[in-house]
């Protein structure tokens, strides 16, 4: 089933660059930038993840994106990303960029753009790829700390597709980011956020009220509450659901929990995408493969999960 999975041409949703950090180049970047790490190699980092819920694993995702210092390392992180997506047959990505992470610690958004957007570039001539960037905002900081990393953003308007929300969802609600959503779509920005990972429901129909966002990150916290999985199924809403994420973050205790296939079959618009696969134990394919493993998922369900993702895409 791999081999056949992974040939699937597919769409990636749900992607964090700074999440496709495999430590072996988080590793290679620390030596350049001449950066001392608190764990003696490869392996020890490996054990490091093991998370109990969404914090514990943020914490670490920060401390790894700190070996990300010049132009070239987010180029280098980009690539290794976009040849992951050509040997998975991932025809298209949507990625999402954090500017804050790197921005509150000095180095300034146009380094990290210019890599990330010159490896996007290079991966449309080369590869094949098609992309789209999103800007994420980090949900855990203010909203006026959002409106600044937009100020940034706008002399660069072309690289964006969109804008997203992203980083400690409970007590974060999307409603602390109406004005700087308006102001992006304002701008000509599409909108998507995380809701419903460990938020609970309330915080999607508020996502989709107040930030107006084309898609949901997550949301599998939907299938908690009857009258939105019927909007999400009339308005056809895609969420873009990551399986192995959800069990590593104890989302799902279990994989054969996971309710993906449910809401597939119900009529949700659900795609696989990975969010963080470096932390997470796999990409796109390995999500799919999960699904096989432990929820039996069959071969046409698989077909309409990557005939979802092609839909959901915000630019072609
Ligand atoms: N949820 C919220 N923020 C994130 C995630 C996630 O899964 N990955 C990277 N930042
Ligand atoms: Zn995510």
């Amino acid at each position: 089933m791999y081999d056949w999975l992974n040939a699937l041409p597919k769409a990636e949703l749900h992607l964090h660059l700074e999440g496709s950090l495999e430590p072996e180049l988080l590793f290679a970047l620390a030596e350049r930038n001449k950066i001392a790490l608190p764990w003696n190699d490869v392996e020890a980092l490996r054990k490091a993840y093991a998370f109990n819920n969404l914090q514990e694993f943020l914490d670490l995702y920060y401390q790894g994106a700190d070996v990300l210092r010049t132009e070239q390392d987010f180029y280098d992180l980009t690539w290794a990303y976009l040849e992951k997506c050509k040997a998975q047959n991932v025809i298209h990505t949507e990625p999402f960029f954090d500017p804050q992470t790197h921005t509150d610690r000095g180095i300034a958004f146009e380094v990290a753009l210019t890599g990330i957007a010159s490896a996007l570039k290079d991966g449309r001539a080369r590869l094949g790829i098609g992309s789209g960037l999103i800007l994420s905002f980090l949900r855990h900081l203010s909203e006026d700390a959002a409106q600044r990393t937009l100020d940034q953003a706008l002399p660069f308007r072309d690289a964006f597709i969109a804008v997203g929300l992203d980083s400690s969802e409970v007590g974060h609600p999307p409603s602390k980011f109406q004005r700087v959503f308006a102001r992006a779509r304002a701008e000509g920005f599409a909108a998507v956020a995380h809701a419903g990972e460990e938020g609970p429901p309330a915080y999607i129909w508020e996502a989709l009220d107040l930030l107006q966002v084309s898609r949901i990150d997550h949301g599998v916290r939907a299938f908690e509450d009857e009258r939105l999985m019927a909007r999400l199924i009339d308005e056809q809403i895609p969420l873009t659901v990551c399986p192995l994420s959800n069990t590593k973050l104890c989302v799902f205790e279990d994989m054969n929990q996971h309710t993906i296939l449910d809401m597939l079959e119900r009529g949700v618009k659900v795609t696989v995408n990975s969010d963080d696969p470096a932390y997470f134990g796999g990409y796109v394919t390995e999500n799919f493969q999960a699904l096989h493993d432990s929820l039996g998922m069959t071969e046409e369900q698989a077909r309409r999960l990557a005939q979802n993702s092609l839909d959901a895409r915000l630019v072609r």
